[in-house]
C-alpha cells in the first residue's frame, strides 16, 4: 500500500534525533523511500552518513551545495514528497515555519511543498509549554499542519514532564495513516460528539465526569482528512479542534440533545462518542449554595437519552454510539445496541490501563446487532477513530450503493 511513496525526513537539532533512524527503517521496511534533509544543528547530534546508511539514500543538509545533477534541490524534494515528516521538531523550526521563515534546505523545502508537513514534536517541557511555543503550534494546527504530540517522562536535560517524542512505534504508524488517507468520505456528512457535558448545581458547581473529548476530537480529524464534512458537537475540552471542521460548542446535556436534533436530519453518519451525563440536578440553584454543617442532598433528575432518541428518528443515518463500561462490557453493549437501535457500538473498559478517559491510546471491541465481535488491540485513538469510519462507511455503502 506504501510501496514507492516518499517521506522526506527532516530532522533537526534535538537529543532525541538518534530516534529519527528507528522511525526511518521502519518505514523503509513497508516500501517507502525516504530522504533525508538535515538542518546544519542536527549533523551535530547524529551523522548524515548514519541516515544515508540507513535510508540507502543521498542526505541532504546545505541549500547550496554543488548537486551532482543539476536540480534545484529544495524543489525538486518538496514537488516529489508524498509527506514530509520533521523527525525530531525542535522548538526552533516550528517557530521558524510558523513565521514563515525559509533560511536553511529543511524549511525552504517545507516552504515550497504542497504536501502534509507533520511535525514529531520533542523537548524540554518549559519550552514545550512556552506560550510562544504554543501559539506557533497552534497556527500552524490552523494551517492544517500535522503535530504528533511529544509524551511525558524523564527528559536528557534530567527534569521531568512533557517533552520526550512520542515512541517509534506511534510515529511510524502516525506517519502511515497521514500517507494513507483516501478521500472515501467525500460528499458525506459526518456528525461527532465529544467530550463530557456539565450539569449545574449552581453558579460554580456543576457535575461531569472523566472524558477528554480525546476520542471524539480524533474522530473529527480522521473524517475531516478522509474528505467528509464534519459537525463537531463538543463538551467543554481543552483540545484544539481540527481546522476546516464545523465546532458547535456546549456545556450541559440538553443543549448537546437540542445541537444533535438540529443536525441529524442533515447528516449521513452519527458518531457519539461523547460522555453524557444521565442525570442532572433537579433544580440547578440560580446563587451559590452556602456552606452549612448538615449534609447537603442533591436531588438528581434524569437527562435525555440522546442516542434512543435518534435510534426512534434513524431515517438514512448510519448510528454508532460508544460504550464505556467498568462491567459486563459486552452484555451491557449488546443491549445498548437493541435498545437505541443502533448500527454498531464501540465498547471499551474503561478500567483497562491505556484505553478509555484521557490516554492517546484506546482498546476498542466493536459490536454489531447481529452479535458480532471485532476485537482490536491497542491502538492510537487516531488508528481506532480510522475503523470506525472504515465500518460506518462500508455499512452505508452496503445499505444504500448496492
Ligand atoms: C544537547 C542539546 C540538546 C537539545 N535538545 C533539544 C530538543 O530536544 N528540542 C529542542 O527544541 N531544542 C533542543 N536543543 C536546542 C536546539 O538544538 C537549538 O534550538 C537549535 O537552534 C535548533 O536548530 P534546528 O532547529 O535548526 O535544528 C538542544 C540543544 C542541545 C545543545
Amino acid at each position: 500500500m506504501y510501496q514507492g511513496k516518499c517521506v522526506i525526513l527532516g530532522v533537526t537539532g534535538g537529543i532525541a534525533a538518534y530516534k529519527a533512524l528507528d522511525v526511518a527503517s521502519g518505514l523503509r521496511k513497508k516500501g517507502i523511500i525516504i530522504e533525508t534533509v538535515m538542518t546544519e544543528n542536527a549533523t551535530k547530534f547524529v551523522t548524515p552518513l548514519t541516515f544515508r546508511s540507513i535510508t540507502n539514500n543521498p542526505v541532504s543538509v546545505d541549500t547550496f551545495a554543488e548537486p551532482k545533477i543539476w536540480d534545484i534541490q529544495h524543489i525538486s524534494l518538496a514537488n516529489k514528497a508524498d509527506l514530509i515528516l520533521v523527525c525530531p521538531a525542535t522548538a526552533n523550526i516550528v517557530g521558524k515555519v510558523a513565521n514563515g521563515i525559509a533560511d536553511d534546505l529543511l524549511t525552504t523545502t517545507i516552504m515550497a511543498t504542497k504536501a502534509q508537513v507533520v511535525f514529531a514534536l520533542a523537548m524540554n517541557t518549559n519550552m514545550y509549554e512556552n506560550p510562544i511555543f504554543q501559539s506557533n503550534v497552534e497556527k500552524l494546527r490552523k494551517l492544517g499542519y500535522g503535530f504528533i504530540e511529544p509524551v511525558e517522562g524523564i527528559l536528557a536535560c534530567g527534569a521531568s514532564g512533557k517533552g520526550r517524542l512520542a515512541p517509534v512505534e506511534q510515529i511510524i504508524a502516525e506517519t502511515l495513516i497521514y500517507l494513507h488517507r483516501p478521500k472515501d468520505l467525500t460528499n458525506k456528512r459526518v456528525l461527532i460528539t465529544a467530550g463530557a457535558t456539565r450539569e449545574a448545581i449552581d453558579p460554580v458547581r456543576y457535575i461531569t465526569n472523566h472524558s477528554t473529548g480525546k476520542m471524539g476530537y480524533a474522530l473529527a480529524e480522521m473524517a475531516k482528512r478522509r474528505g467528509a464534512d464534519v459537525i463537531l458537537i463538543s463538551g467543554p475540552t481543552n483540545l484544539v479542534p481540527p481546522p476546516g471542521v464545523t465546532v458547535v460548542k456546549i456545556k450541559s446535556a440538553r443543549e448537546m440533545a437540542e445541537e444533535v436534533f438540529r443536525y441529524f436530519d442533515q447528516v449521513d453518519i452519527v458518531i457519539k462518542s461523547a460522555a453524557v451525563a444521565d442525570y442532572r440536578p433537579a433544580v440547578a440553584v440560580s446563587h451559590k449554595i452556602k456552606k452549612k454543617d448538615e449534609d447537603l442532598i442533591i436531588e438528581l433528575s434524569r437527562n435525555p437519552d440522546i442516542l434512543y432518541e435518534l435510534g426512534k428518528r434513524k431515517d438514512k443515518q448510519v448510528l454508532v454510539g460508544f460504550a464505556a463500561e467498568t462491567d459486563n462490557l459486552l452484555a451491557n453493549a449488546q443491549e445498548k445496541i437493541k435498545k437505541k437501535n443502533l448500527d454498531f457500538i464501540v465498547a471499551n473498559d474503561v478500567l483497562v490501563p491505556g484505553a478509555g478517559f484521557g490516554y492517546d491510546t484506546n482498546i476498542v471491541k466493536m459490536i454489531t446487532p447481529d452479535g458480532s465481535i471485532e476485537e482490536y488491540p491497542l491502538m492510537s485513538k487516531e488508528e481506532v477513530a480510522n475503523k470506525v469510519l472504515d465500518k460506518a462507511l462500508k455499512i452505508y455503502n452496503s445499505r444504500y450503493l448496492e
